[in-house]
This record gives C-alpha cells, structure tokens and sequence, in this order.
C-alpha cells in the first residue's frame, strides 16, 4: 500500500501534538503565561477533535480494533523501512515548521541516547510513534491519536473535555458505571480495555522483542489522565505502579525535545539499522 495522506490529516495529528504543550507546558514556558485558561484557549479544531475522540471510542469499537489489527498481518516490514513509510504522512500547508514524523521520532530516540540510557530505550524512543501508520490505514485521527482511557469504566473527569463523554453511548451502560466498572480493583492495567490508537497498536507490533519498561511506554505513553493526572489508581497493580516512573522519565523526551537542530535520517540510518537489529528481526510483522 503507497498512500499517501496529506493535508488536514496529519494537521489534525500534528494539532493533538502542539495541544499538549499548551497542557503540560515546561516550567519555563509555563512562566511566560502564569494565569492561562488552558479550555478557553483551546483553537475550535482541536475542540472538535477531542469531541469526535469522547463520543466514539467505546469499548466495542476498540475491541473491534484489536481483533482487526492484532493478528498483525497488515503488512511486512523492518523497523526502519516502518519509519520512512510512516514519513508518508506529511503536512503539505506547513513544511517548513513542524518535525516530520521520522523527525520527531529520531528527535526522541537523540535525546534519550545523548542521556545515556540504555539502548532498548533509545530503540523504544525511534519507534514509539509507528503506529501512527494507521492514519496511513484510513483510520480517522481520533482512533489514531489523543489522550488515552480505559473503557469498561466510568469516564474520568481527569480526562480532557470530559464532559464531551455525555454523548458516548457508553455512558448509558449501568454495567460501565460502577466504580470500578466491569474490572476488580488493582486488576492491573494489562487487563483493563484502553481506547485504540497509536500505542495500543505499536505495543502489539513490538511487545515481543522488548523489555516490560518499553513495553509500558509504547502503550501508555499517551495515557496522560494515568501517568500526569493520577486517575485510575483503584485498577493498577504493583507492576503498573512501578513502571509508572519510566513511562513518565520516556513522557519527558516524548514531549519536550523539540529542538530547531533537525535530525538528519540519512546520517543515523546506519547507527539506528544496527541498533535494531539488535532487537528486532530485519523485517517484523504490522
Ligand atoms: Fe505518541
Ligand atoms: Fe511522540
């Protein structure tokens, strides 16, 4: 498949991006703007774009989604080949601004590196966001991108624009509404069902050839209401709590290396093949 989507389509992804440094700026960036009303701010686009998010991810639309994406038999491919076809996905109004995917993807995995992690993190840092290739997929933005929840469960108010959740048919489900919906307190986030998108789907290509840490990051990186709003802590269990501080040392590089020095792909091309085939056979299954 060679479709390449332009245009508002990445826009919208690109706008979920931007949207949360508004929401969890850096301290720094947090001073120059002391007394912001982060709802009121919010551009009309990216309102809207949460509002199709709340109203149709409902537990059997992501259940839907696992069963049609989890047997991972979409398509065949390395890690970096994944890489330039998610770049596919560019934004034609703004080219000069905005980090291309593999850009933002190579920004993280540089940070981590100059760090001195340890290399399934730096790995875990160039692939988190693969799973965007959904949107290459057809798949609409709001099942690809956004803040991700559990579903079963009542919708927490710890969640952005929560009250846009009124309209999910979920919310008509008694069975969904006890406190801990259909899941026994501290049943551990591996059995609880999250929203689909990005992090579920990269979670699943790469599990099997990652360390747990890594794996918590791919799956929860975007699981902000968790790891930066404290909701759900009745359903997690000791590993979650544990892993929680790496999902949230990965959420730092995720969000905040931005940097004007663009990375150069064709230069680390050799680093990043062999770093994954340290990991990953030379092509895996999507
Ligand atoms: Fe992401
Ligand atoms: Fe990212």
């Amino acid at each position: 498949m060679t479709t390449t989507s332009t245009g508002p389509l990445s826009a919208d992804m690109e706008e979920w991006d931007d949207d949360l440094h508004d929401r969890y700026p850096t301290q720094e960036s947090a001073g120059e703007h002391k007394f912001r009303d982060y709802a009121a701010e919010v551009r009309p686009s990216v309102r809207e774009f949460y509002r199709l998010n709340h109203i149709n991810q409902t537990y059997d639309f992501a259940r839907g989604k696992v069963e049609q994406y989890g047997g991972l038999n979409h398509k065949r491919m390395g890690v970096w080949e994944a890489m330039e076809y998610l770049n596919e996905l560019v934004d034609d109004s703004d080219p000069d601004t905005d980090a291309t995917q593999i850009e933002h993807l190579l920004q993280t995995s540089e940070a981590i590196r100059a760090d001195g992690h340890p290399r399934w993190f730096v790995a875990t840092g160039a692939i988190h966001d693969l799973g965007k290739i959904l949107c290459l997929w057809g798949e609409p933005q709001w099942a690809v991108v956004g803040d991700t929840y559990v579903l079963g469960h009542p919708f927490s108010d710890k969640i952005v624009f929560s009250e846009f959740f009124a309209d999910n048919p979920d919310s008509n489900k008694p069975e969904f509404q006890t406190p801990t919906g259909i899941y026994e307190p501290g049943c551990g986030l591996e059995n609880v069902q999250m929203t689909w998108g990005h992090d579920e789907y990269i979670y699943r290509v790469a599990r099997k050839y990652l360390p747990v840490e890594a794996q918590y990051m791919l799956r929860f990186h975007s699981f902000y209401p968790w790891h930066r709003e404290g909701a759900y802590q009745h359903l997690t269990n000791e590993q979650d709590r544990e892993m929680m501080r790496w999902v949230l040392e990965f959420n730092k590089y995720d969000l905040y290396t931005k940097t004007d020095v663009r990375p150069d792909p064709k230069a680390l091309k050799p680093y990043y093949e062999d770093l994954f085939a340290e990991f990953f056979p030379a092509v895996i299954d999507w």
